[in-house]
């Protein structure tokens, strides 16, 4: 059902010295900073021949990611992304075998413009998962 590992997301609180790490340590390609405001991070995009690293920085007063980074002050992996070809179905077929979506349970436009839902990490072996219709 789930298909590739579109993105592993990785919380900070500078993203201008994570994307630093990435770029100059690491040696990898390295996006611009962007400002999400609708997401309440800003993201820098790290593309590896295999997949990508997504850095989320808060953006705003009540960032989604801002209690993650109080337990993790260092920062750490948040989410995992998988790609999916119909997310609608995906989602009913999660549901009914007990899985917990997020929110409303309805898909919303992510921080690559495509649809996204969130899976509840308590049911996903303590990880937060992130479902993206890819295409
Ligand atoms: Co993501």
């Amino acid at each position: 059902m789930i298909g590739r590992l579109n993105h592993v997301a990785i919380a900070v609180r500078d993203i201008a010295k994570a994307a630093a790490v990435y770029r100059e340590t690491l040696g990898a390609e390295v996006s611009a900073a962007v400002p999400q405001p609708d997401h309440g991070v800003t993201t820098v995009f790290i593309t590896l021949p295999n997949t990508k690293i997504e850095l989320l920085e808060p953006l705003g007063a009540d960032s989604p990611i801002a209690r993650f980074l109080e337990r993790n002050p260092d920062g750490g992996i948040h989410h995992l992304c998988y790609e999916v070809d119909d997310i609608i179905a995906v989602r009913d077929q999660l549901k009914s075998r007990g899985a917990r979506v997020l929110g409303d349970g309805e898909p919303r436009i992510g921080a690559h413009g495509k649809p996204v839902l969130f899976l509840h990490p308590k049911d996903f072996c303590g990880t937060l998962v992130e479902i993206e219709q890819a295409r």
